[in-house]
């Protein structure tokens, strides 16, 4: 049927229609924080280039968490942030690194009120900034994947909900299931970053876990966004690995990325709207060059049309408090 039999607008004219039509939505369950805990107390820094994020000691992480509960978040995202580092990142192995003690400290308070995931990769902890071990100025493959697994059973022995390999490694989750079902931590879920561009819209994140790692890609690792189907092998290979979901990364600029393994894997996905896509946003809308709210609800969107079941974004409790607002 055409015009004029055919007229789109009629289901346009009548914002109850309009609504009544709409397929997607976004609410709070939809969303992940992510966190940045650091060592001390009452400590509160905003990271520069996230313009309304913070480092926060965890006496802040549980006033937050009490927040987040208020605005029906419930799932969390934890990175470390720490003034000791050392080669390799096995000072993130020990169960008094300050994630660990992150994790229980929530899950006293708060029990299952609140599902933890925990980033897991070196970068924040190696004195170079690197992935993981560096063998003939590169990150070594396997020995990495030997600290990335030490460094989950320790985050399961606290009591953490879903481990985050985001490091690229071949083979971590490999690795990590085998040591979390040898330690009869089999029922803890691991979430991939399976499909994870070498991306310039992490600058700002480098600068939120105090990363020497500044300038620079991680080509030797990191996908290559010239590549149009090899998220195909990277998810293939973490499912046959034990991967239960999977994180995409980033967001925003790989929709189509999103939307295809939508098409092709029967798997959850969660989408990360990493730091530069957020700082893009945020210094836009101090230029008074596009609403924020309006933008930001309408990226959100877009993952989730794409295919997204959920969404990381340091826009999380701004998008929590709107909706509550607006009674939604
Ligand atoms: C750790 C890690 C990074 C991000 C999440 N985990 C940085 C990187 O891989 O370079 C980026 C998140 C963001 O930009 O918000 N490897």
């Amino acid at each position: 049927m055409n015009y004029p039999q055919s007229r789109l607008r009629r289901l346009r004219y009548n914002k109850i229609v309009r609504e009544m039509c709409e397929d997607i939505n976004i609410l709070p369950k939809d969303l992940i924080y992510p966190i940045f805990v650091c060592e001390g107390e009452n400590i509160k820094n905003e990271i520069k280039s996230l313009v309304g994020q913070h480092q926060i000691s965890i006496d802040n992480v549980v006033k937050l968490c009490e927040n987040l509960i208020d605005l029906n978040i419930n799932k969390i995202l934890l990175f470390g942030v720490v003034n000791e580092k050392d080669e390799t990142g096995d000072i993130a192995c020990s169960s008094e690194s300050i994630i660990p003690k992150a994790v229980r400290q929530i899950k006293k308070i708060f029990g299952d009120k609140l599902l933890i995931i925990a980033d897991v990769c070196n970068c924040s902890y190696t004195t170079h900034g690197h992935c993981g071990t560096i063998k003939n100025n590169d990150v070594d493959n396997d020995s990495t994947n030997k600290t990335l697994a030490n460094q989950s059973l320790v985050l399961a022995s606290s009591g953490v909900d879903i481990i985050a390999p985001s490091d690229m490694m071949d083979g971590r989750v490999k690795f990590i299931r085998e040591i979390l079902d040898k330690n009869s931590y089999e029922k803890i879920p691991i979430f991939p970053y399976s499909v994870k561009y070498s991306s310039s819209f992490y600058g700002p994140f480098r600068d939120a876990v105090n990363s020497e790692f500044a300038g620079g890609k991680r080509e030797t690792h990191q996908m290559n966004f010239k590549n149009s189907y090899e998220f195909i092998r990277e998810i293939e290979q973490d499912l046959n690995e034990g991967a239960d979901a999977v994180i995409i990364k980033p967001a925003l600029t790989y929709l189509d990325i999103i939307s295809k393994v939508k098409s092709e894997f029967n798997v959850p996905i969660i989408a990360y709207n990493v730091s530069g896509e957020y700082s893009m946003v945020k210094s836009s809308a101090k230029n008074n060059h596009i609403n924020e709210m309006e933008v930001i609800i309408e990226i959100m969107h877009s993952m989730k049309r794409a295919g997204a079941d959920s969404i990381i974004t340091y826009h999380a409790i701004q998008i929590a408090e709107y909706l509550k607002n607006k009674n939604v």
